[in-house]
């Protein structure tokens, strides 16, 4: 990636450059936060043609935006959509793929220029967290996007910090990439890679 500004990647930069590392092309990925497309667009285009992307939304409006952007790219037949909390993720990801999913997203919070009062929420997001690790292969990993900055925000990053740090080291690797010295509340990362 060319920075102008800045030689370390930022939070978003950062995410894509190691869920690359985990996804092959013709890989079965899960986009848990659909919201407006665009970490689906990226997946579809990492899985290519042979792959498949699941991408869960619980708005019908984030599901249409992130259709039309597949749309455009000519990703239709490589991504399914599905208007369900990613807590059920394991009764829409077909069997056959359980165990072999390379990556799982979470992009937390609100829908940006949507509606700011419905964001995730910590009990859902930790169930769609326990079902996630049972969709990974070996290898795979579990990306997190966490805001800090909404109401709810805290409580949840803490809560995934809680859950994400009692994972046994033997079966997980949990990692975290955060700006430390900025005066405002920028998202950070977390990442947990199931271990072969
Ligand atoms: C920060 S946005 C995701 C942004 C997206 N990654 C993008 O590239 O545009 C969070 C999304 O999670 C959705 N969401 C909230 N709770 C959910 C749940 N239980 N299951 C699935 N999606 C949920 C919201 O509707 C919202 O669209």
């Amino acid at each position: 990636v060319e920075r102008k500004n800045q030689t370390l990647p930022t939070i978003l930069e950062m995410n894509r450059l190691l869920v690359r590392g985990a996804v092959q092309s013709g890989g079965t990925v899960v986009d848990a936060t659909a919201g407006n497309g665009h970490d689906t667009v990226f997946l579809a285009d990492l899985v290519g043609e042979g792959g498949q992307v699941y991408a869960f939304d619980i708005q019908e409006t984030a599901l249409r935006t992130t259709r039309d952007r597949l749309e455009k790219e000519g990703f239709q037949d490589r991504t399914t959509l599905i208007h369900d909390s990613h807590s059920h993720m394991a009764t829409h990801v077909p069997i056959v793929v359980h165990g072999q999913v390379q990556a799982v997203l979470f992009n937390l919070g609100y829908l940006p220029r949507g509606d700011k009062s419905l964001t995730t929420q910590p009990e859902t997001t930790l169930a769609g967290l326990e079902v996630g690790l049972d969709l990974l292969a070996p290898g795979g990993i579990i990306s997190l996007v966490l805001y800090v900055g909404h109401p709810g925000g805290q409580d949840e990053a803490e809560a995934v910090i809680r859950w994400s740090q009692a994972l046994d080291p033997r079966q997980y690797h949990t990692f975290r990439y955060e700006l430390i010295n900025h005066p405002t509340h920028p998202p950070f990362l977390i990442l947990i890679e199931k271990r072969r």
